[in-house]
């Protein structure tokens, strides 16, 4: 018995395949393997097949449910029109003060706007809250009538201001251009519209955003492609890309969005407007519908939100009315964060003793040199700055490399699990894909992707993909973190050891870039996303535009596939807007703001200018 069973046991230690069979083993393996592929892939394909049919019937009920509005467009004059279209914040509340139109008029007239332009013709307009907006109109026209001094009692009385997506109002989804979101239809209004509304806004369309908020390029499936007016083959920067083309096409006269890398402060240059991130915790933040648990987790960045306007009065009202005192009576669940309420200092915002500053200043980042166009912008702010009293010296950011790399660390410590978490179904959109395969691939592909950029001397994509690793521990995490408090505090230290107390910089390395580029030079946003890293305030301001000479990238220190994409893009970018950027310390947001008016007062940018339409 022993014998024998030590025979089996031998015979199949000693049992060997001969070639053949094991060559028809890995041809049946290979042969199911790929089964399982294609049947995975059809799978896929069936799948995003069905989702584009539900884009397509969601599309068809929300045109034809806009197609059916009965918006009552008064009968003004041609000319009276365009002075509303036209009216900052506070002409339009004089003249709703004088009763020479009323709040529901002003919803009439800027809805209309936003069906027959922003909707058809630039893509910036996702979806309408008519109704509920007449409804609110009418009882602040009501109020009016009892007490025209109601109109100065709050920041926005009476007039109509657009929503980005990613903010929740009653009764639509807040969709982030998500088609698995679609579904979410919002029971109340987020802590921001509250905010809006109780400054006597009236919240009247959302307006468009790249799918899931990832890119500066505004484009999803459900809404299209956002187009920038000022050039319709480029795009309106983004993620609040709808907002500032909405604002920039006077389909709405005033914006709110949010900057996590620059999503206020891209599309506000991209398109000749102001905006302004301010510090985060300054103003409340309500985002439980805005992400996914793993960003909601992610708190190393907190996302900022702010006004996008055509004009400085125009945005500090806004940062009035989100930094509005009845905070203190709202809820403390509302909003995430539990900040203390912070009353804006009235005598530096609206500069009432003017001091003179120790600005620094910067022209470019040696890792991303900005165009000619805009380091000519921040020359021309120095001299203008200098001008008015104003001490200005050049500085140079501590540690810049490594906050720039370490922004795209952190955005993908989650390995990307958050957006796909939210996708679903739907598939990346064609212009993210550049970015996301690295994730998706076999760890041993991404490492040959990253030699392949080594030695293609693609060395800024080998940093920024090197960087991004697949799979993080809860260590990596809090080893970013404490890195990012360690930067922070070297910055602060440099700046104030010098005195500095604000900064002027390109507001992005180019104005405008034409469509489908984005991911090529994500970058490009460096920028920007640096102070959303160190939760710095600052806002751009557009003070000149691009020159015939200045449509060109190859005066650059480094010359890869990035540089010659953007060379290619200046390539007709004449008469685009050019802003330029200004920062300030942590909680100096009112200063930021007050400085900005001050630029901008001193280069007038729209006093020989018109928006494009
Ligand atoms: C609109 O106003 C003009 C002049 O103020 C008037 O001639 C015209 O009849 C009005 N149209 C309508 C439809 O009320
Ligand atoms: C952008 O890319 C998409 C998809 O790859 C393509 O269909 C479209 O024509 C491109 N648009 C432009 C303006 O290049
Ligand atoms: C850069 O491009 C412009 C326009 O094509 C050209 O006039 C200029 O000579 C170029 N400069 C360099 C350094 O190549
Ligand atoms: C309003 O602005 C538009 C475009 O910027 C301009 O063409 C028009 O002359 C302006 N009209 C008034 C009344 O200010």
């Amino acid at each position: 018995m022993e014998t024998q069973q030590e025979t089996i046991i031998q015979k199949i230690l000693n049992f060997k395949f001969t070639v053949r069979q094991r060559l028809r083993y890995h041809i049946v393996m290979f042969g199911i393997g790929a089964i399982i592929k294609i049947f995975k892939m059809l799978n896929n394909y069936r799948k995003h097949r069905k989702i584009l049919i539900k884009i397509n019937q969601y599309n068809q009920a929300r045109l034809a449910k806009i197609a059916g509005l009965k918006i009552n467009l008064p009968n003004f004059s041609q000319e009276k029109l365009e002075s509303i279209l036209n009216a900052s914040v506070s002409q339009l509340k004089e003249m709703l003060k004088k009763n020479e139109v009323t709040s529901e008029d002003l919803v009439n007239i800027f809805s209309h706007r936003c069906r027959e332009i922003g909707l058809k013709e630039y893509y910036c307009i996702t979806e309408f809250d008519y109704e509920r907006a007449i409804e609110f109109a009418k009882v602040l026209d009501q109020k009016r009538l009892e007490d025209p001094n109601i109109v100065d009692s709050q920041p926005l009385y009476g007039v109509p201001v657009s929503i980005k997506d990613f903010f929740d109002v009653k009764g639509i989804s807040t969709s982030m251009g998500c088609a698995n979101r679609l579904e979410r239809i919002q029971q109340d209004d987020g802590l921001t519209v509250k905010l809006i509304k109780i400054s006597g806004g009236i919240p009247f369309v959302k307006t468009n955003v790249p799918q899931l908020g990832m890119s500066f390029e505004t484009i999803n499936r459900i809404y299209g492609r956002t187009l920038n007016p000022w050039d319709k083959t480029r795009y309106p920067g983004g993620s609040s890309g709808g907002e500032a083309v909405c604002v920039a096409t006077r389909c709405s006269p005033l914006g709110v969005g949010t900057d996590f890398g620059g999503s206020i402060r891209s599309p506000a240059s991209f398109n000749g407007l102001y905006g302004f991130k301010p510090t985060s915790g300054r103003i409340p933040l309500q985002v439980q519908s805005m992400y996914a648990p793993t960003q909601r987790g992610e708190t190393i960045i907190k996302t900022s939100i702010g006004p996008i306007c055509k004009n400085m009065d125009d945005c500090i009202l806004l940062m009035e009315a989100l930094n509005h005192k009845e905070l203190l009576n709202i809820k403390l669940n509302e909003g995430l964060l539990h900040q203390l309420y912070v009353p804006f200092d009235k005598e530096i915002l609206y500069g009432k003793n003017q001091q003179k500053l120790k600005i620094g200043f910067l022209k470019t980042l040696d890792e991303f040199d900005a165009s000619l166009a805009n380091q000519r912008a921040v020359q021309m702010t120095v001299d203008g700055l200098r001008e008015q009293g104003h001490e200005l010296v050049e500085i140079q950011i501590p540690n810049i490399e490594r906050l720039i790399y370490i922004f795209y660390q952190l955005c993908s410590m989650d390995g990307l699990k958050g957006y796909e978490h939210q996708l679903g179904d739907e598939d990346y959109l064609e212009v993210y894909k550049l970015i996301t395969i690295p994730f998706y691939c076999p760890a041993k592909l991404k490492k040959l992707i990253e030699l392949f950029l080594k030695l293609t001397g693609q060395k800024r994509n080998y940093k920024a993909l090197s960087i991004m690793k697949q799979e993080n521990t809860a260590q990596d995490y809090l080893i970013v973190s404490d890195e990012v408090q360690t930067l922070k505090k070297q910055v602060l230290k440099y700046l104030e050891d010098l005195n500095i107390q604000a900064i002027i910089m390109p507001c992005f390395t180019t104005p405008a870039l034409k469509h489908n580029t984005s991911a090529k030079i994500g970058l490009a946003t460096s920028y920007l996303y640096i102070w959303n890293v160190l939760n710095f305030p600052a806002g751009v301001v557009p003070v000149t535009e691009v020159r015939d000479d200045e449509q060109h990238y190859n005066n650059t220190k480094i010359k890869d596939k990035m540089t010659s994409v953007i060379n290619e893009e200046m390539k007709g970018s004449a008469k685009l807007p050019v802003n330029v950027q200004i920062v300030t310390l942590p909680n100096k947001d009112e200063l930021c703001l007050n400085l900005m008016k001050q630029i901008d007062d001193k280069f007038q940018f729209y006093k020989n200018r018109k928006l494009p339409l």
